[in-house]
């Protein structure tokens, strides 16, 4: 008689799958939500049910991608563009608008309201129906699901997705070209967002030039800032700020960061400094008494505040190759042969091999898009601690922290005498 076969890979994944969904519905109906479905209800997943929705999605990314075989999987990701190119056309034609939210519109009727004709809108949205963005109740009839529906009631989201289709998107389908133009430029005028752009100038001078583009992309970043895996509270508890007196927060923005360090930490004054575009009005509106003040400063230029404790670069960084980078701390290296420290709140990318491909995936993919706008990248901390030695031999990470639930760790950098 023959064995039974014993379960391999995909058996044991399918079972974890079962398994985790499983506990996932029952928790669902505990907090009396429904299970999510496509087109009705709201997709509210409570926060205590984010690690068992992690194991799902991971055991479901490998399954696919074993069942798929490589031909499949390869083939798929070839064409996976046309995930994005119909979302982009439904974002830039404002389609998810011209759907009624109860109910649904005729294809025709919803040409008549757009500049596209029934066939373009057919070919586009029956693309994007089978990722579930929209759905075809009836035949000729179009009508929202969740996803669509937020195209139309989340204006911080869809800004975010238009900077991703309208800036990142062309940057990435040039940044090969790039790399053969430009072989291992360091410039962040020469990646993809050059050539697609047909300019020699760095996306945020391009920016600068275009306000409305300019605020787009200023508001998509705060919405990333803004969400709990970019609070500052995470860099508040991961740091002794209590114990210091002045902090420069170099490219620190409209200082947000530095409100929530002066407010938690009493005795701490800050400095924040940025391009005079970005502090301008905030070095009006403050009083010589605030804990906070603002100075317009180049990062790139000899560092004025000199008898600070702390240095903090938050998030910047990870916009610029290591030349740039090294270029940015050096500045900061006469402040640490004082004493001084040096934060650099930014991402640390797990050591390979050590996470899923499904939980790289994301910060990986990040490193590609900072390199095809800026020729930028995300670091681990080999990278890091090889950034900060052809600064200056005498540097050594001191301690490294990664806050739980945040995008970015805790690198604190002193010099060694
Ligand atoms: C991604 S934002 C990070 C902002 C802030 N640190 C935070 O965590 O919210 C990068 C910042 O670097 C600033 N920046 C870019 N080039 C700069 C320069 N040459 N000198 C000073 N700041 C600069 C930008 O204006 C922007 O505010």
């Amino acid at each position: 008689m023959n064995k039974p076969p014993v379960p391999g890979r995909i058996v044991e994944l399918a079972r974890r799958i079962a398994t985790q969904s499983e506990a996932f519905e029952r928790r669902l109906s505990e907090h009396n939500l429904q299970c999510p479905s496509f087109t009705s209800g709201s997709y509210d997943i409570p926060p205590n049910l984010a690690d068992t929705q992690h194991i799902i999605l991971e055991a479901a990314d490998e399954l696919t991608a074993l069942v798929q075989g490589p031909r499949s999987m390869l083939a798929t990701f070839a064409t996976e563009h046309n995930k994005a190119t119909s979302l982009h056309a439904i974002i830039r034609f404002s389609l998810a608008h011209h759907v009624p939210l109860q109910g649904s519109i005729s294809f025709t009727s919803l040409s008549t309201l757009t500049s596209l004709s029934t066939r373009t809108l057919t070919q586009l949205l029956r693309h994007a129906m089978t990722y579930r963005i929209f759905h075809e109740p009836t035949r000729g009839l179009v009508a929202h699901t969740l996803a669509s529906k937020l195209l139309l009631t989340d204006q911080n989201f869809v800004n975010f997705i238009r900077v991703a289709l309208d800036e990142l998107l062309p940057s990435a389908a040039n940044m090969v070209a790039a790399m053969q133009k430009w072989p291992e430029s360091q410039h962040p005028h020469e990646a993809g967002f050059q050539l697609a752009n047909g300019t020699r100038d760095p996306i945020f001078e391009v920016l600068d030039k275009d306000p409305e583009r300019a605020e787009r992309f200023a508001l998509s970043m705060r919405g990333f800032l803004d969400s709990e895996a970019f609070s500052a509270r995470h860099l508040g508890g991961a740091y002794p700020w209590g114990e210091r007196r002045k902090v420069v927060d170099v490219g620190g923005s409209s200082g947000t960061v530095a409100r929530h360090l002066a407010d938690w930490f009493p005795a701490l004054r800050c400095v924040v400094q940025d391009l005079p575009q970005t502090v301008g009005s905030s070095i009006a509106e403050s009083a010589p008494e605030d804990r906070v003040q603002f100075m317009a400063h180049d990062m790139f230029g000899e560092q004025p505040v000199v008898d600070a404790d702390v240095y903090l670069i938050r998030f910047v960084l990870h916009d610029w190759s290591d030349e740039y980078a090294a270029r940015i701390i050096r500045r900061v290296v006469p402040m640490l042969e004082k004493g001084a420290e040096l934060v650099i709140n930014d991402t640390c990318l797990p050591e390979y091999g050590t996470k899923s491909a499904y939980e790289q995936r994301f910060l990986r993919a990040t490193s590609l898009t900072m390199r095809a706008i800026q020729n930028g990248r995300e670091r681990d901390l080999e990278d890091w601690k090889n950034l900060l030695s052809r600064v200056d031999e005498r540097l050594v990470v001191k301690d490294l922290v990664r806050p739980e639930g945040s995008a970015l760790a805790v690198l604190v950098v002193v010099l060694q005498m």
